[in-house]
């Protein structure tokens, strides 16, 4: 057996490239906190007394900000801003990827027939893949997560990979969150359920398993799979995965219909997974995770809040993504009523999940592990490298 290349480190930006990515990292750092904290200070100083004044109250949600800001010269350069930097965070990988993608394959092909850790991939060419994801370029990224231009094709499960570091590159040195929210998961469950055991995990919507590999990590002992629908980030995960040293099982299925069988999982989670599926999926989904729980199983999936648990200006924050990212379900998810979704789906009230997990990687331990036990008063705001917003249920 021959050694197995990294996919995760083949990919070589040219110096300019590599210039292009860092400036936009540092683009997205400005807009994401230097101009998106102004834009706060003239909503509260200059347009919140304005809206007051005219209507004799406060803005009712998200909306009614959003109609106030619109015309807001700060609103439209963030806006714009924001759009453009998106945009260019996918073009700044992709000339470095397409360059090395016959090797990328290569390394990939190699992966999936010596599997050298233990893993697997299961690509099924026959897969319906759904409107939600074929129909759009889900925030942004040209080909989205599914479609294939090669034999093997890996590309988009690439872009994904190395745009991500472009992506989060600007925000910080402890802001990395490739594989933070599976971490952060799986510490939690750690310290507030040490007798739980999972034998059995699934991820759905698992990428390229960033928030896959973690599991199988910090339990090392248990049978991890992952489910998606495109098959070039199955196949990249997989390959990613294998160069690690971890033995995962990639499988190219729908969570609407991912056909394990009854009772078969200990621990069921996704990341960044629902807003991007529309919300009747989401309710057969969530019985679906239902109907594999094993009883004594634990659902976890980390998500962005719902609008019930955010104020109005979170809300307007938030569900820009809706109108202008490509993940038009993202207002309509957030807006659930999430105890009544996960109750038709089979969960009981009294064993629901909605906890707010800190993140792992840059919360001091003592008050990561007061959190998680529920001895710490102090509560931090949801927000990339800082608390991850989690719902599910125990069966
Ligand atoms: C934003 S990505 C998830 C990111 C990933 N969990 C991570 O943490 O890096 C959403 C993923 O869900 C997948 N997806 C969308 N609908 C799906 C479905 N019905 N079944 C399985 N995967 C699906 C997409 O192909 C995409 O890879």
């Amino acid at each position: 057996m021959g050694k197995i290349r990294n996919v995760g480190e083949l990919v070589e930006p040219s110096h300019d490239e590599g210039h292009r990515q860092r400036f936009i990292s540092i683009l997205r750092k400005k807009v994401l906190m230097d101009f998106a904290r102004d834009m706060k200070t003239v909503y509260e100083q200059k347009v919140e007394p304005r809206f007051e004044h005219v209507n004799r109250r406060k803005p009712r949600d998200g909306r009614e900000i959003r109609r106030a800001m619109r015309h807001e010269p700060i609103y439209e350069a963030w806006s714009s801003l924001r759009y453009n930097a998106q945009f260019m965070t996918w073009w700044s990988v992709q000339p470095a990827v397409e360059r090395s993608l016959p090797t990328l394959i290569e390394a990939a092909r190699d992966a999936a027939r010596q599997s050298p850790a233990g893993g697997s991939l299961e690509i099924d060419r026959n897969l319906a893949i759904p409107g939600y994801v074929t129909q759009l370029d889900v925030h942004q990224m040209p080909g989205c997560f599914h479609s294939e231009y090669a034999k093997d094709d890996v590309a988009q499960g690439a872009i994904y990979h190395y745009g991500a570091n472009v992506f989060y590159g600007g925000l910080g040195s402890n802001l990395k969150p490739k594989g933070d929210v599976a971490r952060s998961i799986a510490h939690y469950l750690k310290a507030r359920f040490p007798k739980f055991q999972p034998k059995r995990i699934l991820d759905m919507g698992c990428t390229a398993g960033s928030n896959t590999l973690p599991y199988k990590e910090l339990f090392p002992n248990a049978e991890v799979h992952g489910i998606d629908v495109g098959a070039p980030c199955l196949r990249f995960g997989h390959a990613l995965a294998e160069a690690q040293g971890l033995a995962v099982h990639f499988h190219q299925r729908s969570a609407e219909a991912p056909g394990f069988p009854d009772n078969h999982f200990d621990l069921i989670t996704s990341s960044f997974f629902f807003h991007e599926v529309s919300v009747p999926a989401t309710q057969r989904i969530l019985k679906e995770c239902y109907r594999m729980l094993k009883p004594g199983g634990a659902m976890i999936h980390m998500e962005l809040p719902p609008t019930a648990l955010t104020d109005a200006y979170q809300n307007f924050y938030y569900d820009w993504d809706a109108l202008y990212n490509n993940e038009p379900h993202y207002e309509r998810f957030r807006a659930m009523d999430f105890p009544r979704a996960l109750m038709a789906a089979g969960f009981k009230r009294d064993k629901l999940h909605l906890v707010r997990i800190p993140n792992y990687a840059s919360t001091p331990r003592e008050e990561f592990l007061a959190t998680a036990r529920g001895t710490n008063t102090k509560r931090r705001e949801h927000g990339v490298g800082r608390v991850w917003f989690t719902f599910g249920g125990w069966k």
